[in-house]
């Protein structure tokens, strides 16, 4: 593609209706001529996966899934009773990443991956506003609402604690779900989940529209990353800011604070990206006389990570409030890596983060 069709992109990025569409991808269905109410069509047993919907404080209805034929009142529900009813059900809460449904892509794969990692596990999904079926227009607030409708709805009505939740993301989801622990952790009394999961978090939007690539295959913004002055003044221009990296920072610092010693908090952040998203949240977990550069953390890593030969590396960093690990794969894709052991096993690692008390 010519260069000029990149810049005509970038302008018109900055029409905050298509902008819109550009960060959130909301109407890119995935899965043309399928009834996302028919979890079937995925390989589901029947009864295996519940749509639901949900309703916002601000009026939207989102789609839910709780892993036949849309129900009005999940509570009546085989799956919801199997959720509260049982004394150990451990949660994940799933937020998915930009564009298509909770049937699209590989999403399926990764419930199956993740809920194979152990029998009591229950997966929640929603198709956050404006998103498949769900009503209404996604927003920066707009989606924390949604996130937070999903995760009152998990503590209140189906009575599941914090400490039994895992909150699993990928891509713009890990924004949402940063978002949320940061929303949920500063409330008092706090609310602190037993780990969050992000695969492929982005630092904050300025950074991802310099490589973003439209469903892996249109690199979006990158060829104006060689122009930084192009580049700065669509960052302006930019209403959607997901200041992941701080507000992750925030959240890991409020937990210090709280010095939970006995409550281990556990972030995995696994995937590209990552090492900006992990030294904030290193960084995060010292003073300011200690504070690391980001070089100092990469010598560290260098001394420290754990090689796992073609399988990657890993690196954890212990806080006062929390660990944080950072897992680099060297095969797997943006989405495909969703339904890899290795998502599994770190929400596995993320719940038994609980079994230190
Ligand atoms: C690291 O933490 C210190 C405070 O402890 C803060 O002043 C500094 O801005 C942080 N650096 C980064 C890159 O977040």
């Amino acid at each position: 593609m010519p260069r000029r069709h990149y810049l005509t992109f970038l302008a018109l990025l900055t029409f905050p209706f298509l902008q819109d569409h550009v960060i959130y991808l909301h109407r890119v269905t995935l899965t043309w001529f399928q009834d996302v109410n028919v979890p079937e069509q995925w390989g589901f047993l029947r009864n295996q996966v519940t749509p639901f919907h949900l309703t916002t404080p601000d009026g939207e209805t989102l789609h839910a899934n709780e892993p036949a034929g849309l129900c009005h009142d999940i509570k009546d529900r085989l799956a919801f009773r199997l959720l509260k009813d049982h004394p150990d059900a451990q949660l994940v809460i799933y937020l998915h990443g930009a564009a298509g449904t909770l049937g699209s892509g590989w999403r399926p794969q990764s419930y199956r991956a993740i809920s194979a990692a152990a029998p009591s596990v229950h997966i929640l999904a929603i198709d956050y506003r404006g998103f498949g079926p769900s009503t209404g227009w996604p927003s920066e607030a707009g989606l924390l609402t949604d996130a937070l409708t999903l995760a009152n709805f998990a503590m209140n009505t189906a009575g599941i604690p914090p400490e039994r939740i895992v909150i699993f993301a990928q891509s713009l989801g890990t924004a949402v779900s940063i978002s949320l622990a940061h929303h949920l952790a500063l409330q008092s009394p706090p609310t602190l989940f037993a780990g969050i999961v992000l695969v492929a978090p982005f630092a904050d939007v300025e950074l991802l529209t310099e490589t973003y690539r439209i469903a892996g295959t249109i690199p979006l913004l990158s060829p104006v990353a060689y122009f930084p002055k192009s580049l700065a003044s669509f960052n302006r221009f930019i209403i959607s800011k997901w200041p992941s990296k701080d507000k992750f920072a925030a959240l890991i610092r409020h937990c210090e604070h709280l010095k939970l010693a006995q409550r281990e908090n556990d972030y995995d952040i696994p995937w590209m990206y990552s090492e900006i998203v992990f030294w904030h949240a290193v960084n995060a977990t010292r003073d300011r006389e200690a504070s690391l550069s980001f070089e100092e953390l990469e010598s560290e890593k260098e001394r420290q990570k754990l090689a796992l030969g073609a399988g990657g590396w890993e690196m954890e960093w212990r806080g006062r409030g929390g660990v944080v690990r950072e897992q680099i794969v060297k095969h797997g894709l943006h989405d495909r890596i969703m339904s890899y052991p290795i998502v599994s096993l770190a929400i596995a690692r993320a719940f038994h983060s609980q079994d230190w008390e």
